[in-house]
């Protein structure tokens, strides 16, 4: 058993969607969260410099005496791997549970899988799909365009803007017919409502922090380290730039009001 909170980064506001899902799965943890909202986004960023970022990220958290760290971010996790294997506690990124629970639910063998462009560069998902089971076709596109809309608010699926863009990345996979498609970086599950109504409801559509969510649980729990608390976490916020507008954007990623504390920090000192 451990009292010490679980930590959370993401290269922005992104990873809060994986919070949302890990409040829900482990209702007494506590959480730090770092978005690193200075320098986001990392998707259209060199590797040297993504695991650079990541390696400062987790050891803000590592500062806050976290037990576990999640990279809640698809390029994080595609590029920087294990960071190195120099986390002091047990880590994970999205990339591994995402990818095993899609291979469960394809139904047909054909998965499609969007994310940032560093993230499809890297073809992790596909790596990690067929190492699992190489009888399955991964199909890739990556969709720059998305993190712009959903930070500016651009998710409804009744704006006809939205759907254009969703359609263009999409319509391929639609050709194709794939029976599952993977939502690889954490901003994309708000765009879940607009994905499904292009692709159609048949189409099962795999959210990173979710499934990530669950892996950490399913992890805490097999190393004895989940917490005795029978009262709710307190999850605790912090950015790399000005909390202004933090709760407004912080909401949509969490889908409940924001009235938590969040502070500002100079990650450069990590
Ligand atoms: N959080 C990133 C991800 O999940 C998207 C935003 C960015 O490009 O930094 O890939």
């Amino acid at each position: 058993m451990s009292k010490k909170p679980i930590g959370v980064f993401d290269s922005g506001l992104g990873g809060l969607t994986a919070v949302k899902e890990l409040l829900n799965a482990l209702p007494y943890e506590d959480i730090v969260y770092f978005g690193d909202t200075g320098r986001v986004p990392y998707g259209n960023r060199s590797k040297s410099t993504i695991i650079k970022y990541a390696q400062q990220d987790a050891n803000f958290l590592l500062s806050r005496n976290v037990k576990f760290i999640i990279a809640a971010c698809g390029t994080v996790s595609s590029v920087a791997g294990d960071l190195g294997g120099k986390i002091e506690v047990p880590f994970t990124g999205v990339v591994r549970p995402t990818a095993k629970a899609a291979t469960k639910l394809t139904k047909n063998g054909k998965i499609g899988v969007i994310g940032t462009s560093a993230t499809i560069g890297s073809n992790s998902y596909k790596r990690e799909i067929e190492a699992l089971d190489k009888s399955i076709s991964v199909y890739q596109q990556d969709c720059p365009l998305f993190v712009p809309l959903v930070e500016n608010g651009f998710i409804s699926e009744d704006d006809p803007i939205v759907v254009m863009v969703v359609e263009r990345y999409l319509n391929k996979f639609k050709e194709i017919g794939v029976d599952t498609i993977i939502l690889g970086c954490t901003h994309y599950p708000i765009l879940k409502k607009v994905i499904s109504k292009v692709m159609g409801s048949a189409v099962a559509l795999v959210d990173s922090g979710r499934e990530t969510a669950l892996y950490t649980a399913e992890i805490l729990k097999e190393k004895g380290l989940l917490s005795e608390s029978s009262k709710p976490g307190k999850s605790s916020f912090y950015v790399s730039d000005t909390p202004d507008g933090f709760s407004y954007l912080a909401g949509m990623f969490l889908d409940r009001d924001m009235d938590d504390d969040v502070t500002q920090i100079d990650i450069e000192q990590y």
